[in-house]
């Protein structure tokens, strides 16, 4: 599958990779183009490039939107109607930073982060949360062993759109866990 990739930091640089060596096409981006370059790089045993945000969403079937959760309106702001129909993987937790020291954010209106996400990216998006449970480490540790015949673990996932569901469901696999449904978006950890 075709996956781009906006965010080529602590957690999109290892999951691209993971999802590179299982043979996927994978998109690096980033708002630093050698941020994306090195994604790639590292990522070379598989198949992987990198390049600019819109290309990356324009390439992807699927999408993994690797930012921060603060960051999620910029994106939208730059990469604005491309969106729309995409399937958008949604790993981001509320935590911000507050001068230089990462904070827990309230989601607003009583919403789950990822109903929140969905409502930032709009209603055309098919989004997709997962792969936001792990640490990046620990995601290529235990990715890495599932690919390779070891156990797995799980890794659940939740959404509102049976279809994207379906779609992101071999990404799951194909980094080496166990996709667990956990419902919908109002169901979210
Ligand atoms: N790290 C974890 O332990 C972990 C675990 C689970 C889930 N997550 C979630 O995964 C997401 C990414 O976290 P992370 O730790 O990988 O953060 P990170 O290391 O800061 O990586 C995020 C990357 O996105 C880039 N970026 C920011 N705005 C952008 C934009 N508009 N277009 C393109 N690229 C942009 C950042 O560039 P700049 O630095 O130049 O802004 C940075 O390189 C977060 O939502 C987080 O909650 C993280």
């Amino acid at each position: 599958m075709r996956v781009g990739i906006v965010g080529s930091g602590r957690l999109g640089s290892p999951l691209g990779r993971l999802l590179a060596v299982a043979g996927h096409d994978v998109f690096f981006s980033d708002a630093d183009p050698a941020r994306a370059a090195a994604a790639a790089a590292r990522a070379a045993d598989g198949h992987a490039r990198g390049g600019s945000p819109i290309e990356a969403m324009r390439f992807g079937e699927v999408v993994i939107m690797a930012v921060g959760w603060e960051a999620f309106p910029a994106v939208v702001a730059e990469l604005g109607v491309a969106l729309a129909g995409k399937i958008v993987v949604d790993p981001s937790n509320p935590i911000g930073e507050r001068d230089g020291a990462a904070v827990v954010v309230a989601v607003p209106d009583g919403l789950t982060s990822p109903q929140y996400q969905q409502h930032v990216l709009g209603a055309e998006v098919r989004l997709v949360r997962t792969f936001n449970t792990k640490y990046p480490n620990e995601l290529l540790e235990l990715g890495t062993v599932g690919q390779r015949g070891g156990a797995r673990a799980d890794m659940p996932y939740w959404g509102d759109d049976d279809g994207a569901k379906k779609a992101v469901v071999p990404l799951i696999e194909d980094a080496g866990f166990t996709a667990i449904d956990g419902g919908g978006l109002s169901e979210s950890l």
